[in-house]
């Protein structure tokens, strides 16, 4: 593989892939930052580095291609890889600032024959494929409502006029709660429920120093379901999600980046305000890793991806209905094309 943007999350992709060089390898990196590159490189065994990814993609005869780039420049990068016949690219998370934008990848992806895959990692830890077990027991009932949050304080003290601070702080680069934090509460309503996302209510605040989304208060609502998101910068920290059903609920205390052994919680009543709750511990794992295998496995065998690129394409959706309601302070339709709509039914069957 080929890896373009050598920064913070790129570090994991290296570190996941260094004890499965028969799988993965990155052969390859480019950074706009060429100390950047070279010192990535260097430090993961890599034959080549660039500052110029077109040329990256020109010059090597790579597999695949990761995208460690900032959410903005996903759309136009995916393009060229595709162009240049890349035919497999793993792109971070989240794949575009808006639903259109998510649209065109679709198609093109398709038009190429190739495969994407969204980075959602925490789709690909063992404490989500538990969650996925019980919901299919059925021990908890139709689902009622998914309550997801992602949350972490900001102090915002980087100046507004400094370019090189964090792209997080940057609305031009996709900075702020939805693409960074929210994308993953946004993909875990919509992976639970049944249904498709029908309407959105979102209240949230921008901030006054850099201008981006820093609170997000959503209601997502489906057929006999509702999703509630909650994601600020002006919280403090929280991954919970929680799924409740009719019967019983479950609880993952931190869902989108695990790094310990998790402890889930099933509840259910047994009387009025009488519970029974069972506590299953989910040993620690590198989900960056499984996340790599999984995507592997998609290019040599045919294995399917635990985030098919449709499902990303829902969220990218979802995500514009909500930024545009928290814009408008009124509630939006989520307009899913009929394509979109088919591969969703066939996933539930
Ligand atoms: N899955 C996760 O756990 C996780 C965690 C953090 C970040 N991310 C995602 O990863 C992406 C990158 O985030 P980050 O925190 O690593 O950002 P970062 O700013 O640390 O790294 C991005 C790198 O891309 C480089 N870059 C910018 N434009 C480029 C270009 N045209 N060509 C080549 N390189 C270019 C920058 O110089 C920088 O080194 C974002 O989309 C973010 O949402 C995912």
């Amino acid at each position: 593989m080929g890896v373009v943007g050598c920064g913070r999350i790129s570090h994991s992709h290296a570190k996941a892939a260094a004890p499965i060089p028969e799988k993965v390898r990155f052969v390859s990196c480019c950074d706009i930052r060429e100390d950047g590159a070279r010192a990535w490189a260097e430090r993961y065994g890599c034959d080549s580095y660039y500052t110029d990814y077109t040329e990256m993609i020109r010059g090597e005869q790579l597999d695949a291609v990761l995208l460690a780039t900032w959410p903005n420049q996903h759309r136009e990068q995916i393009e060229r890889c595709l162009d240049a016949g890349v035919r497999s690219i793993l792109c971070e998370k989240a794949l575009a600032l808006t639903g259109t934008h998510a649209l065109e990848i679709e198609k093109m992806v398709q038009a190429h024959r190739a495969f994407l895959m969204e980075g959602l990692m925490y789709r690909h830890h063992p404490a989500i494929a538990f969650m996925d077990e019980v919901l299919a027991s059925g021990q908890l009932g139709p689902v009622d409502s998914i309550r997801a949050d992602f949350s972490a304080f900001d102090a915002e003290s980087d100046e507004p006029d400094d370019d090189n601070r964090n792209w997080r702080q940057r609305k031009e680069c996709g900075g702020g709660v939805p693409y960074d934090f929210a994308c993953y509460c946004v993909n875990a309503c919509n992976h639970v429920a049944d249904g498709l996302p029908k309407r959105v209510y979102c209240h949230g605040d921008i901030s006054d120093r850099y201008g981006t989304i820093n609170r997000m208060h959503g209601l997502i609502e489906y057929d006999g379901a509702v999703g509630v998101i909650e994601s600020s910068k002006k919280a403090d920290h929280s991954e919970r999600l929680e799924i409740v059903g009719a019967h019983g609920r479950l609880v993952v205390p931190i869902s989108w980046t695990i790094r310990n052994d998790i402890d889930i919680v099933v509840q259910r009543s047994t009387g009025w305000a009488r519970y029974d709750r069972s506590s299953h511990v989910i040993a620690n794992t590198n989900t960056k890793q499984r996340q790599l295998e999984n995507f592997a496995a998609v290019i040599r065998c045919g294995a399917h991806p635990v985030v098919p690129l449709w499902e990303s394409v829902i969220g990218a959706i979802t995500m514009e209905a909500l930024v545009d309601s928290l814009e408008r302070r009124e509630s939006v339709a989520v307009r899913i094309p009929s394509d979109l709509r088919a591969l969703h039914q066939e996933s539930k069957q």
